[in-house]
């Protein structure tokens, strides 16, 4: 080759390779500089200090991680916080009855006082971020044995924890990076007193249900408002009535503009968990043994809860939230199979693991050398173990009685233990008396046993096989008789024991009780054979992984790594585009009201439309949220690179101000946990006019309005 040419291809090469990781990342906003020019060129208008900064208030201070799983923005001076209605779902459900059935109607406080307390919702917000790598590693050396490391990283992270939590008022987190290579302390704040504030009824907020879910386009006016309160200082407390909106460092503006097609975006939240530099053979034990066995419990789950949700309202109310989870991962898995699939997910790994094989085969006399074999051996090791866990977890872990049950296990045990001090054995009988009223709230048990039948067998080669050993040769009478006779799924007999027992006699009560009985042993069963053997042989490849993800960054030298999600606060950008998903199929960026109305279908529930919204839509009464054809937008899509824990999150302009909010990504591009492809992967949004829409003409919530800052 000439000179020329071998400078063309190399000059190619890069090109080629920064292209392809044009939208790709996930970044840290306390790292943002780094980030600051190319976002500047691509259309950022604001500094990475006005996003991310430690002392002056910043865009950060506006960013909340909402409840476990979910992000969440402060729009307002006082505490109003927006996430989307599926972050919400539980709470507005557990808040839901026959009588106020908040799903079916919505809800909007129409005061303060009007607010409904969460039980058990959190928002928090990270106030620092501090680089305590060498702290967590210190007296830590090349030739340890990973548990003594590991034993040495985890005293350094306590004592740090313990320090700086001497030193101020936060609660401080210290969470592993690229692996375990890197370490960060996160001082944060937590609230414990949210209110539901308004909320659309279902029929925006989940409007296309789970047959839209995963998909665009899309109609959903995916949103609801909470508020944080604090107490008279401004700082977390309990709930109480005499607790004031919490006054939030920075709020967002909310553009009226919305989203521009190919304008720049970005997204700042909480994504969960990414797994973007695993090896082939991480991808294969995911996509060809794990989800295949997961998808196919749950769809024998769904059969059965789905037809009888449509039966009857209560049992609609009972399993709304509980269907939506479990749909909702066994959409995703499928669609992380297909998008895979359809970029070769797995062949593009193994090219790249041979690149890598061939310079570690001389990088620094051979150190990496056996890496990609050992990893290959440990997931070979793993495959049996994952396999039985994933039945436990998807098939065994299926009737909701086995968890219930499972939780009052210790309290009955500790009758024949003489050491368990008493004290102990009521914190923890009190504690499982508190959980009886809300799962019988939820619990229908025909379903349950129902689920517990069907789901006691898995497939395979073609043939329905039976896990586990029962002595009755009919099953399913076995099965009810166990449910029949035990004391478990009866609420008034259960009540009715536990406020009888005590130490000395909770085993005699309990310990024959059939649920408990088989709760016991295959719990036992599962903790001896399966738990700790495959924890250990995921802590085998995290070790190797690590190594891995150092040896990817020493070989790619130059280029810019972002760490996977671990749920913490990150940044992602892009542009607000459509998509290309197959050959001759084009979407456009938004969707509008019309395309809602005509999905009508009275027939189908997730299709039926609000009548309040259709004299709306009738009478083209937009007011100045319309688009400039005239049209009411409902969602977008941008190429931001997200993932579960996404949900909620503000979607930015240059600006910084809002033009959405996060709430799912298109089918074409889930697999993008995994692998990021700019051409497939799309975040899907709310678009704000639509939002501010319901606020101001369909909930004609005018209090709220007043308290939002809408800018042009
Ligand atoms: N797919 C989105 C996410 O992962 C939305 C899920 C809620 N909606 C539903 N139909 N289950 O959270
Ligand atoms: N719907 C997801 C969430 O709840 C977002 C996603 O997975 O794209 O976080």
């Amino acid at each position: 080759m000439s000179v020329k040419k071998i400078l063309l291809f190399g000059f190619f090469a890069v090109f080629v390779l920064s292209k392809s990781l044009a939208d790709e990342g996930m970044w840290m906003p306390n790292l943002l500089e780094k980030r600051q020019v190319d976002m500047q060129n691509k259309g950022l208008k604001i500094s990475a200090n006005d996003i991310y900064h430690e002392i002056q208030p910043s865009l950060k201070d506006a960013v909340v991680r909402f409840g476990t799983g979910c992000s969440g923005s402060f729009i307002s001076k006082e505490g109003l916080v927006l996430t989307n209605y599926h972050c919400g779902y539980g709470q507005i459900q557990a808040l839901s009855s026959v009588q106020n059935d908040y799903l079916q109607h919505g809800f909007w406080a129409k005061n303060r006082h009007e607010e409904l307390p969460c039980a058990g919702l959190t928002v928090s917000m990270v106030v620092r971020t501090i680089d305590v790598t060498d702290a967590v590693k210190a007296g830590t050396t090349a030739g340890m044995s990973e548990l003594e490391a590991a034993e040495i990283r985890r005293r350094n992270t306590r004592d740090l924890i313990d320090e700086i939590e001497k030193q101020t008022e936060y609660k401080a987190e210290v969470r592993a990076f690229f692996g375990g290579n890197q370490f960060y302390l996160y001082l944060t704040e937590t609230f414990e007193d949210v209110r539901l504030v308004g909320t659309p009824p279902s029929s925006i907020g989940k409007f296309g249900g789970d047959v839209d879910n995963w998909t665009w386009p899309r109609h959903t006016g995916d949103f609801a408002l909470f508020r944080v309160y604090a107490d008279p200082n401004n700082k977390p407390a309990k709930y109480s009535p005499n607790n004031v909106p919490y006054q939030p460092k920075k709020h967002f503006k909310i553009s009226l503009n919305g989203a521009q097609e190919n304008e720049f975006t970005w997204i700042f939240g909480y994504p969960g968990r990414t797994n973007l530099y695993l090896t082939s053979f991480g991808i294969r034990q995911i996509t060809e043994i794990e989800n295949p066995i997961a998808i196919h419990a749950r769809t024998k789950r769904l059969d059965i809860i789905r037809p009888a949700m449509e039966q009857d309202q209560k049992t609609r109310i009972q399993y709304s939230a509980k269907a939506a989870g479990i749909s909702n991962a066994w959409k995703r898995w499928q669609g992380e199979n297909y998008g895979i699939q359809r970029v070769d997910g797995i062949a593009k790994k193994e090219g790249y693991e041979k690149r890598f094989q061939e310079w570690a085969n001389t990088f620094n006399n051979g150190q990496y050398r056996d890496l990609l074999s050992e990893l290959k051996t440990a997931y070979d090791e793993m495959e049996p173990l994952l396999i039985q866990n994933t039945i436990f977890n998807e098939h065994v872990l299926s009737p909701e009685i086995v968890n219930f049950v499972n939780q009052f296990v210790p309290l009955i045990k500790s009758s024949s233990d003489k050491n368990f001090p008493t004290a102990t054995f009521n914190a923890v009988l009190s504690r499982v008396k508190g959980l009886v009223t809300p799962f019988f709230k939820d619990f229908n048990v025909d379903i349950d046993k129902q689920i517990f039948k069907a789901l006691s067998t898995v497939e395979i080669d073609c043939e329905q096989v039976r896990f586990i050993d029962f002595p009755d040769k009919n099953f399913d009478k076995y099965v009810d008789e166990m449910y029949a006779k035990s004391i478990f799924t009866n609420e008034k007999k259960l009540n009715d024991a536990l406020r009888k027992s005590k130490k000395s006699n909770v085993g005699k009560v309990f310990g024959n009780d059939p649920l408990y009985v088989y709760v016991n042993q295959i719990f036992s069963m599962y903790n001896a054979m399966i738990s700790p053997a495959l924890r250990e042989q995921r802590a085998l490849i995290d070790v190797l992984q690590r190594t891995y993800m150092q040896a990817q960054m020493e070989m790619e030298s130059d280029r810019m790594f972002f760490p996977d999600a671990n749920s913490t606060i990150r940044i992602a950008y892009g542009k607000v585009e459509g998509l290309t998903p197959s050959d001759a199929v084009t979407y456009r960026f938004q969707t509008t009201l019309s395309g809602l109305m005509a999905k009508e279908n009275p027939e189908i529930f997730e299709f039926t439309i609000n009548d309040k919204l259709r004299d709306l839509y009738n009478n083209k009464d937009f007011g100045v949220y319309a688009n400039a054809k005239g049209e009411m937008p409902i969602c977008f899509i941008a190429s931001n690179h997200t993932i579960g824990g996404n949900s909620g999150s503000p979607v930015l302009n240059g600006n910084g101000d809002m033009i959405g909010i996060n709430f799912d990504r298109a089918w074409e591009g889930t697999m993008s946990g995994f692998m990021f492809d700019p051409k497939l992967c799309r975040n899907i949004s709310v678009d704000v006019r639509f939002i501010l829409f319901i606020i101001d003409k369909f909930a004609e919530s005018n209090h709220i309005m007043a308290e939002l800052e809408v800018v042009k």
